[in-house]
């Protein structure tokens, strides 16, 4: 089996792994971020002050955009390009493929990973375009920004998740980001060769927590908004 992995297919999927525990890093400061849309008085006034705290840094604020930008795109496109190498080598050696079964972890979110990352994926192009590059409203809150206006983003949010059918496409989309994250994060370390029998077993369990917990925390935000309005 060993001669079938080649150097290039393990580098592949170190940058899977590594680019992918960067995202899911990327998830849990912007969800933290997020957690000023629950505060502030009047509401909205520390969700705009921390977005426009970002937009402060200017270039730098851009140079980190692009580099989640290509940091999205290497882990899309070298996923998918596994994905589909594995497919031509497995249909050259087998006439079935079926699931491993027993104690092994090549479960059914392990081979939606394509499935469940084409929705994250398609998911996330809405949400950019929905709100980075969404309508620009202003407002302004005499201790932000010297009292000049800033962009009110949490205007958009509001309306946005005042429409069910938005938070529809969220709740489906933020459960399967919940299998993507699970299955991720765990397989990362196996690809970083960082793996061991109690560690698999904990790291297994920790994964698909956290991915609940990354995406349950997303979808308090749509259900709340949508309630209070
Ligand atoms: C459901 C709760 C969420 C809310 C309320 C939310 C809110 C926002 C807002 C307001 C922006 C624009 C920020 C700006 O222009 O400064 C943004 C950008 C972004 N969001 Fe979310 N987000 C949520 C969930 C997610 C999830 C689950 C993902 C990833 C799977 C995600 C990935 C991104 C990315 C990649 C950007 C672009 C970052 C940038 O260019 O600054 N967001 N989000």
């Amino acid at each position: 089996m060993s001669k079938f992995i080649t150097f290039s297919s393990i580098l592949k999927k170190v940058v899977i792994a590594i680019t992918g525990l960067s995202l899911f890093l990327f998830l849990i400061v912007h969800l933290a971020g997020n957690i000023t849309i629950f505060t502030g008085n009047p509401p909205g006034q520390d969700f705009n002050a921390y977005a426009h705290f970002l937009e402060s840094f200017g270039i730098l604020f851009t140079v980190a955009e692009l580099g989640l930008l290509a940091f999205f795109l290497i882990h899309i496109t070298s996923a998918l390009y596994t994905n589909y190498q594995n497919y031509k080598s497995r249909n050259n050696r087998y006439a079935v493929s079926n699931f491993a079964g027993g104690n092994s972890k090549k479960t059914y979110a392990s081979t939606s990973m394509v499935i469940t990352g084409i929705v994250v994926m398609a998911f996330l192009i809405w949400h950019v375009l929905q709100f980075r590059f969404g309508a620009y409203y202003e407002t302004i809150y005499p201790g932000v920004n010297g009292g000049e206006p800033v962009r009110d983003l949490y205007r958009l949010i509001t309306e946005e998740f005042s429409n069910i059918w938005v938070v529809i496409g969220y709740t489906v989309s933020l459960l399967l980001l919940s299998l993507h994250l699970g299955h991720g994060f765990w397989s990362s370390f196996q690809s970083l060769g960082i793996y061991g029998k109690n560690f698999t077993r904990i790291t297994y369990s920790i994964s698909y927590l956290l991915g609940t917990i990354i995406s349950v925390g997303f979808l308090i935000i749509p259900i709340y908004i949508f309630f209070i309005n």
